[in-house]
């Protein structure tokens, strides 16, 4: 994949790496986007580079459909231009973005429900619903919005062993619930031994998909973890921002981020990503930069969510971002990557309980469960008042939008577990 877009970029194709659509190539897959214009000329200069191509397929599907049904906005308005031409596909302008992003009243209304509808055609109905188990809140890092860095000695640190780890991954796979997503600080206690280990054991003993939320890595470990069992890794770009994404993470710099997420990508991941909208100093144009790098790089799963002020950290007395611009970005993100996964995320649900609703009504796609152990999760405080979303809450947001759950979690609903394991 990488050598076919290099070579296609050498010969003046204009190509992206997107989510391939859900039904023609399964879920969360990775396929090469270029112009209709310029597909048979892309396709000899693949088969020239001796390198095959699997599948040819329509682009967009997602928004088939949709360009006509948009909610009636002023005629012609910048806004609806805009709208119309993202929804056409191909790369798109910073201005455009800008211009949805900032979108409110009657235009934020016809953003997100053009979001859902595109949704709906590529994603479906279901609800995907994953858990996270936060196993270990050390971190050696330092961001100044997140509760868990090393400095703030406010938190009162565990960790769980790989007994522990594993016993609450058996309880999660009992739920019907199929991906696990084991998040932690980045705490070098789990080395790659250990990690590798509790990868295997949750493999072998509940056959769910694994995801790794854990920080950076050395480069290699994410291939010796892929190896072992791993399916998804998470790491999160924050912001696309070089100047802001400096500022905010000492002795970390923005190039060294991407270098990790596109090491990921090779070693064979479902690649998640994301940022968090609204932090001090943020523009707009900086969001809009994010939205459009998730989407060069083909990231599979994006997260992204308001910033939320963490006690104990500098930046605990500014003010949250606002629910309006989290929605819009999610809204964005699904136009812009019609065929990723996009959680309504736990910080959504954190500034106010309604808006993961309003976030799985414009775009999203999937909810995480917190599944860490009482006792535990109190002291996981990335930011202030963090929500806890359990299966009952989900299964009450699926009912609410009409939505589906997916087959298993209703019959482990229907044994009884949820009220058993998640309170
Ligand atoms: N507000 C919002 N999101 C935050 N994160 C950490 N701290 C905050 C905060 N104060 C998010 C980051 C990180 C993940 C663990 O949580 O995106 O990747
Ligand atoms: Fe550590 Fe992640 Fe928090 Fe940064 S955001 S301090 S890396 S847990």
């Amino acid at each position: 994949m990488f050598r076919a877009e290099r070579v296609l970029r050498a010969g003046g194709v204009t190509v992206s790496a997107v989510p391939a659509p859900p039904r023609e190539a399964g879920p969360c897959t990775t396929v090469l986007e270029v112009p209709s214009a310029e597909t048979s000329r892309a396709v000899h200069i693949i088969k020239l580079n001796g390198i095959e191509t699997v599948k040819i397929i329509a682009a967009y599907p997602g928004r088939r459909g949709v360009t006509e049904k948009l909610a009636a906005v002023a005629a012609g308005s910048a806004f609806e231009q805009a709208l119309g031409r993202v929804l056409k596909g191909g790369p798109p302008t910073l201005s455009d973005l800008r211009l949805l992003l900032r979108a409110s009243g009657k235009e934020a209304q016809a953003l997100r429900r053009t979001a859902d509808k595109v949704r709906q055609n590529t994603i479906g109905e279901v609800i995907d619903i994953r858990a996270a188990l936060e196993f270990s809140n050390y971190c050696r890092r330092n961001c100044l919005y997140c509760g868990l860095r090393a400095e703030n000695r406010k938190t009162k640190r565990y960790r769980m062993t790989e007994q522990e780890i594993l016993a609450r991954a058996r309880e999660i796979s009992e739920l019907g619930v199929r991906t696990i997503i084991l998040q932690s600080g980045e705490d070098d206690w789990y080395t790659t031994k250990r990690l590798v280990k509790i990868i295997r054991d949750i493999k072998r003993k509940t056959g769910m998909r694994i995801t790794l939320s854990i920080g950076e890595r050395e480069y290699g470990e994410y291939s010796i973890f892929r190896e072992a069992g791993a399916d998804n890794c998470l790491l999160k770009i924050e912001t696309t921002d070089e100047h802001l994404y400096a500022r905010l993470h000492p002795g970390m710099a923005l190039a060294d981020r991407i270098g990790h997420i596109r090491a990921i990508k090779k070693a064979g991941y479902i690649t998640g990503s994301g940022n968090i909208t609204g932090l001090p100093e943020q523009d707009l144009d900086s969001i809009a930069g994010d939205v459009m790098w998730l989407r060069q790089e083909g990231i599979h799963m994006i997260g992204t969510g308001p910033f939320i002020p963490a006690p104990g950290t500098p930046l605990e007395k500014y003010p949250a971002g606002p629910a309006e611009l989290a929605l819009n970005t999610i809204a964005v993100a699904r136009l812009v990557c019609p065929n990723a996964y996009i959680p309504s995320t736990t910080a959504l649900a954190t500034l106010e309980r309604k808006a993961q609703l309003e976030g799985l009504a414009c775009g999203a796609n999937t909810v995480m469960l917190i599944m860490t152990p009482p006792g535990l999760r109190e002291n996981y405080i990335i930011y202030g008042n963090k929500s806890v979303v359990d299966l009952t809450w989900a299964l009450q947001m699926a009912k609410t939008l009409k939505r589906q759950v997916p087959p298993a979690i209703e019959n482990g609903k229907e044994a009884g577990f949820a009220q058993h394991s998640v309170k």
